[in-house]
C-alpha cells in the first residue's frame, strides 16, 4: 500500500511538471483584481487622489475584495500593474516605489494585503523601460527578482516594451531562473509571445509554458465591446496551438475582465465572463470595486461559472460552431466527463431562439445522456439525450453557458 502511494505521488508530480511552469502556483487560472485597464498609469494624486496609482488604490480594492464577496468567490490577487515606481532606482541600484504614491513603500502594502488574506502583484518590463518609461530590468533581473521576494510579492507581470524582441526566448527564462532562486514562490506572468506575435515571430509556446504560468499573447484590452470581439476572434483562429498549452500551472491570459467598467452592457458583461470561462482564462478584473453596480457585481461572483472556469482540468475550450445567424458555439471538457458549452452571439438583431444536440457539439456518447444545467441564469434545465433537441433563446452581443454532466 505504501509502496502503491509513493508511486502515485511520483506519477501525479511527473504529471504536474511534463505541464507548466514548476512552481506549485496557478494550477487553476489565477483570480483577481488588476489596476491597468481601468486605471492605466494616472499619476496625478493632486487631482484625483482616489483613482491614481497608489498604495490607497491597491488597499481600497483589497477592502472591497474581501468585504464584498469577491474573496470568497475564489478572487485573490491585487495586482499594481505599470507607474508604481520611482523613475531612478535607489543607490543600491534596487527598483523603488514612488515616494509621494507609496509613502508606506511595497512591503508595507503586501503586508496590508496578506493580512487581508489576499496575495500582492506587481508589474516590471523586460526592457529598458516599462512602456510607462520607468525603469526596466535589462541588466537587473537577479536583483529585481530578490527585491521583489523580499517586499514580499505573489505575482509578476513582465512586459515587454523597449526590448529586443529576438532576446525574449533566452530573457524571460532568465527571469524564471533568478524568481526561483529567490525561494519564494511568485507567479510569474509573461508578455512574451504577445510582443513575438506582434513582431511576426510564432511563439514557442512549449517553451513559454515551462517558463511562464501565464501569458498574454494579443494587443491589450480596452473598455469596448468591439475589443472583446476581437480578442475572442484571435482566441478562436489560433485555437489549436493555445489549447495546446493549456493545462494546469500554465493559462493562456487574453487579459482583463472589464465588467463593470463603461462600455460593456450586462449582457455583454454576461457574454465576457462566460468567454473567459470557457477559455480557461486568467480572471483578473480591472474596474472600480468601489463603485460598481450591483448587476455586475453578480456578474463576477456568478458561481457557477467561476466553477467552470477553476475547473481542474484546466482545458481551453474552442470554437466548434459558427452559424449564418451570427451565433457560435464554443465547448469545453471538464473534469469528471462533463462538458460546458458557451452560446454566444454576435448578433445586432433581437433575441434569437438557438436548437442544437448535443451530438451536433461532438459530446461523448454516454448510456443515459446528461443533465444539463444553465449556469449564466443559474437553473436546471432537465435531463437530454445525445439526440435530443435544446433550445435557449440568446441575446444580440450576448452569451448562454449550460453545463453537461453525464447521468450516473
Ligand atoms: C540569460 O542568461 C545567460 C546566462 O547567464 C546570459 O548569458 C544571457 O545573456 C542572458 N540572456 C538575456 C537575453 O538576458
Ligand atoms: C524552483 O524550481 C524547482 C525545480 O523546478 C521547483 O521544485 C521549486 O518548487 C521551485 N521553487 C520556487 C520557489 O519557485
Amino acid at each position: 500500500m505504501v509502496k502503491m502511494l509513493q508511486c502515485l505521488v511520483v506519477l501525479v508530480s511527473l504529471v504536474v511538471s511534463v505541464h507548466g511552469l514548476d512552481n506549485g502556483l496557478a494550477l487553476t487560472p489565477p483570480m483577481g483584481w488588476m489596476s491597468w485597464e481601468r486605471f492605466r498609469c494616472n499619476i496625478d494624486c493632486k487631482n484625483q487622489p482616489n483613482d491614481c496609482i497608489g498604495e490607497k488604490l491597491f488597499m481600497d480594492m483589497a477592502d472591497r475584495m474581501v468585504e464584498d464577496g469577491f474573496k470568497d468567490a475564489g478572487y485573490e490577487y491585487v495586482n499594481i500593474d505599470d507607474c508604481w515606481a520611482s523613475k531612478e532606482r535607489d543607490s543600491a541600484g534596487k527598483l523603488q516605489a514612488d515616494p509621494d504614491r507609496f509613502p508606506s513603500g511595497i512591503k508595507k502594502l503586501a503586508d496590508y494585503v496578506h493580512s487581508r488574506g489576499l496575495k500582492l502583484g506587481i508589474y516590471n518590463d523586460f526592457g529598458t523601460k516599462t512602456c510607462g518609461g520607468y525603469p526596466g530590468s535589462l541588466g537587473h533581473l537577479e536583483v529585481d527578482a530578490k527585491t521583489f521576494a523580499e517586499w514580499g510579492v505573489d505575482m509578476l507581470k513582465m512586459d515587454g516594451c523597449y526590448a529586443d524582441v529576438k532576446t525574449m526566448p533566452q530573457g524571460y527564462p532568465n527571469m524564471t531562473k533568478a524568481l526561483n532562486a529567490t525561494g519564494r514562490p511568485i507567479l510569474f506572468s509573461c508578455s512574451w509571445p504577445d510582443y513575438e506575435r506582434a513582431s511576426k515571430i510564432q511563439p514557442d509556446y512549449k517553451l513559454i509554458a515551462k517558463n511562464c504560468n501565464i501569458w498574454r499573447n494579443y494587443i491589450d484590452i480596452q473598455d469596448s465591446w468591439d475589443s472583446v470581439l476581437k480578442i475572442i476572434d484571435y482566441y478562436a483562429q489560433e485555437q489549436d496551438t493555445l489549447a495546446a498549452v493549456s493545462a494546469p500551472g500554465s493559462f493562456n491570459d487574453p487579459d482583463m475582465l472589464i465588467i463593470g467598467d463603461f462600455s460593456l452592457s450586462v449582457e455583454q458583461a454576461k457574454a465576457q465572463m462566460a468567454m473567459w470561462s470557457i477559455l480557461a482564462a486568467p480572471m483578473l478584473m480591472s474596474n472600480d470595486l468601489r463603485t460598481i453596480s450591483p448587476e455586475f457585481r453578480e456578474i463576477l461572483l456568478n458561481k457557477e461559472v467561476i466553477q467552470i472556469n477553476q475547473d481542474p482540468s484546466g482545458k481551453m475550450g474552442k470554437r466548434v460552431m459558427q452559424t449564418q445567424s451570427h451565433m457560435e458555439v464554443w465547448t469545453r471538457e471538464l473534469s469528471s466527463n462533463a462538458l460546458a458549452a458557451v452560446i454566444f452571439s454576435r448578433s445586432q438583431s433581437a433575441p434569437a431562439i438557438f436548437e442544437t444536440t448535443l451530438e451536433n457539439l461532438k459530446f461523448p456518447t454516454t448510456s443515459k445522456g446528461y443533465s444539463v444545467f444553465d449556469v449564466t441564469d443559474n437553473k436546471p434545465l432537465g435531463n437530454y439525450a445525445l439526440n435530443e433537441t435544446l433550445s435557449f433563446i440568446v441575446n444580440p452581443s450576448g452569451a448562454v453557458m449550460f453545463k453537461a454532466t453525464p447521468i450516473a
